[in-house]
């Protein structure tokens, strides 16, 4: 499949509660390599594997959470017609300037109707994975460094008015539906997973009465040891696990749910089916969620429907 268009995950900028455990938790228990720190206080960090100079920013504030989840797009031609593109569908679309992020450049941002913010850009430093282009070892120092996932995956967002997101994912950036769960009429979805590449899903939403809310952010792994050995260091680390080692009934990837040090949830992710523009959405219907949630338990757990930052 040609990537054109919106090609992946690139950032995501998170609110901790307190800067210095935030550094402490993602760089030395999750693994991610720091690579700089900026005038806002912000501080950046990729996970070993990434090439590009950052997909995770944190800030000190008094609340947790989200301030906004950004996608690569193909180029700069490419940017300009999705900021047309989206501004032709109704949206109102601001430019942040080339430089405001470290080693980022010029970024489109949009609110969704579920009151996350959205960006996009074309560009950002290569800065490497720590081996050469030219006959590079299969990886490095870093890759064994805490829970040390490969990359940023996705994430997984709650707020109003999801159909309207849907379409705007599927009309204006050229994803498209993987998976759905509908609601006890059988027709309304409560949470869609979304994709713009040959990944299960890129980017999920569940349907929620508070805007703006993240569920989780999620971290690739490349094996069920590397999950099992992602929880040994959570639980040496005396980090709050939400749920697992388990599996998805949704998407086959095996799993953890945890919090950080501020209660931002995220996931070590591994597996999950590849996937196409022309494949069928799988439905799970409401009497079979726990099982699409939670493929061994079967059941949800209150604190997994209801906790968000
Ligand atoms: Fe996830």
């Amino acid at each position: 499949m040609a990537m054109t268009g919106v090609i992946r995950p690139g950032h995501i900028s998170l609110r901790v509660l307190d800067l210095e455990e935030g550094i402490n938790f993602y760089k030395n228990t999750l693994g991610l390599v720091e690579t700089g720190r900026d005038s806002q206080g912000r501080v950046y960090f990729k996970a070993w594997d990434e090439r590009d100079h950052n997909s995770v920013l944190i800030r000190e504030a008094a609340e947790a959470g989200v301030d906004f989840f950004a996608f690569k797009v193909a180029d700069k031609a490419t940017l300009e017609k999705l900021d047309r593109d989206l501004k032709a569908y109704g949206l109102t679309t601001e430019r942040i300037p080339a430089g405001e992020m470290l080693e980022t450049g010029e970024r489109v941002r949009f609110k969704l109707p579920s009151g996350h913010f959205i960006e996009l850009y074309a560009e950002k430093t290569d800065v490497g994975n720590g081996q050469p282009y030219v006959n590079p070892a299969p990886w490095t120092k870093e890759a064994e460094n805490g829970i040390a996932p490969s990359r940023m995956d996705h994430c997984l967002l709650y707020g109003p008015d999801i159909e309207k997101v849907q379409e705007i994912f599927e009309k204006v950036l050229g994803f498209f539906l993987v998976e759905h769960v509908v609601m006890e009429d059988g027709k309304t979805d409560l949470a869609i997973w979304l994709s713009c590449s040959i990944k299960a899903h890129d980017i999920a939403f569940v349907r929620h009465p508070e805007p703006g809310k993240l569920h989780h952010v999620a971290f690739k792994l490349d094996s069920w040891e590397r999950v099992l050995r992602a929880a040994d260091l959570m639980s040496m680390n005396k980090i709050s696990i939400d749920i697992g080692p388990t599996r998805h009934g949704i998407t086959r990837g095996t799993t953890i749910y945890a919090f950080d040090p501020s209660g931002n949830r995220f996931e070590t992710f591994c597996g999950g089916y590849d996937s196409y523009p022309d494949y069928k959405p799988v439905k799970w219907t409401w009497d079979e969620v726990g099982a699409g949630i939670f493929y061994h338990d079967r059941k949800l757990n209150e604190r997994f429907l209801t906790v968000v930052s």
